[in-house]
């Protein structure tokens, strides 16, 4: 598969000033990185071009701070910090960079938060020319945030001498392209998470992808009460049950017949199975059931491709996370071409041990699910539109 986009390994990057955009936005407690699943996805970029002899700046949001004013608890000094040590060679974080940022051949410094200047968010001119002043090739590698047109992202691309694709964001593009052009059937996807809202130009557009549509979370009893279930007082959006009913008739979503329920959302709370039919209503459904779990796995089992964004269940409190260990013990045992993205999913998929039997992880989050949507990556569409091409 031929991307029409530049490719940092056709750049020759031997004394050049090399910015990189990476997503290393990263959950971060106290000071101290928590997850650093991003920064070392990122690693084989910076090695690259640390080794090719370029001097590497690299640039990263992290959160979404009050624009124009700094805030220590969105500084990225706990992710300098980290790469320094996984580098084996000092980080430097550089606040003030609009004079430029001095560095020898093989050295790597990070700017601070680009959420911090003003005009990050809003693609402002002003300060894509200044990031792109800074360099001599833009990289951009942030495939999760991909689908934001930010200054750092999108803008400094248009400007930059030279703009072009780095190693992770290729290889995202590819595994993605791979999954959805020509996938092996039946397609199985599994869409969990709290809301049907926020995930429902997605739910329509794997309708006309997928063979059929696994729906977990908060996202299940929206379609359970479509279907006349109760569902107490659970997380259930009734302006959508409309919506969930055309998606019923449009593919087939298997429903849970049973369900793990507590009476509050609590680390503590008590866990009962129940069938659908017998939620009470003062009931939350926190899981799917176990007769329910082993039909997905048998789903799973015998499906070409999955695609994973959501767990089912609250997972997080173990009594409420048989569901989503059930689901990923089956992608993992499954066959087929697997492809997760999302950061909840992310840590399901640390707690249950199965990284190395997913065939493909995505840093992404949203921007996964924008392109499984079809939609086109601002950040990719202006790598494509500067390929071979002098900037503005
Ligand atoms: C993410 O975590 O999904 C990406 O880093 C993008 O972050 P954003 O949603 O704040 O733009
Ligand atoms: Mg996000």
């Amino acid at each position: 598969m031929t991307l029409k986009v530049d490719l940092m390994r056709d750049q020759n990057l031997r004394g050049k000033r090399v910015l990189i955009r990476e997503d290393l936005n990263v959950p971060i407690k106290k000071g101290v990185v928590t997850s650093d699943a991003r920064i070392r996805a990122a690693l084989p970029t910076i090695e690259a071009a640390r080794a090719a002899g370029a001097k590497v700046i690299l640039m990263s949001h992290l959160g979404r701070p009050v624009e124009g004013e700094y805030d220590q608890q969105y500084s990225l000094t706990p992710v300098a910090q980290r790469l320094s040590s996984l580098l084996a060679q000092p980080v430097t974080l550089v606040a003030q960079w609009r004079d430029g940022v001095e560095l020898a051949d093989g050295e790597v410094a990070l700017l601070e938060n680009v959420r911090f200047n003003p005009g990050e968010n809003a693609d402002d001119e002003a300060l894509a020319r200044a990031y792109a002043a800074l360099c001599d090739i833009f990289v951009m590698d942030a495939f999760g945030t991909a689908h934001r047109a930010q200054a750092s992202t999108h803008g400094v691309a248009k400007y930059a001498p030279v703009a072009c694709a780095g190693p992770l964001l290729e290889e995202e593009l590819r595994a993605l392209t791979q999954a959805l052009s020509n996938p092996a059937r039946p397609m199985v996807a599994v869409v969990g998470g709290s809301k049907v809202s926020t995930k429902l130009e997605v739910l329509e557009a794997l309708c006309d992808k997928v063979d059929q549509l696994v729906v977990g979370g908060g996202i299940a009893n929206t379609f359970l009460a479509a279907s006349g279930s109760p569902v107490g007082i659970s997380l259930c959006e009734h302006d959508l049950i409309p919506t969930a009913r055309k998606l019923m008739q449009k593919i087939s979503i298997p429903l849970p017949v049973d369900v793990v329920t507590g009476k509050v959302l609590a680390e503590d709370a008590q866990a009962c199975v129940k069938l659908v039919g017998e939620v009470a209503d003062d009931d939350m459904i926190l899981d799917i059931g176990p007769e329910s779990a082993k039909h997905l796995a048998h789903i799973l089992k015998s499906a070409g491709t999955i695609l994973w964004n959501g767990p089912v269940g609250v997972f997080e409190f173990d009594q409420f996370a048989a569901g989503t260990k059930t689901v990923s013990l089956a992608i993992a045992e499954s066959p087929a071409f697997s492809l997760a993205g999302g950061g909840d999913t992310l840590a399901a998929i640390d707690k249950f041990g199965i990284a190395d039997k997913v065939s493909y992880i995505s840093t992404g989050g949203g921007a996964f699910l924008e392109y499984v949507e079809g939609k086109t990556l601002p950040a990719v569409a202006m790598l494509e539109q500067r390929a071979g091409r002098k900037p503005e």
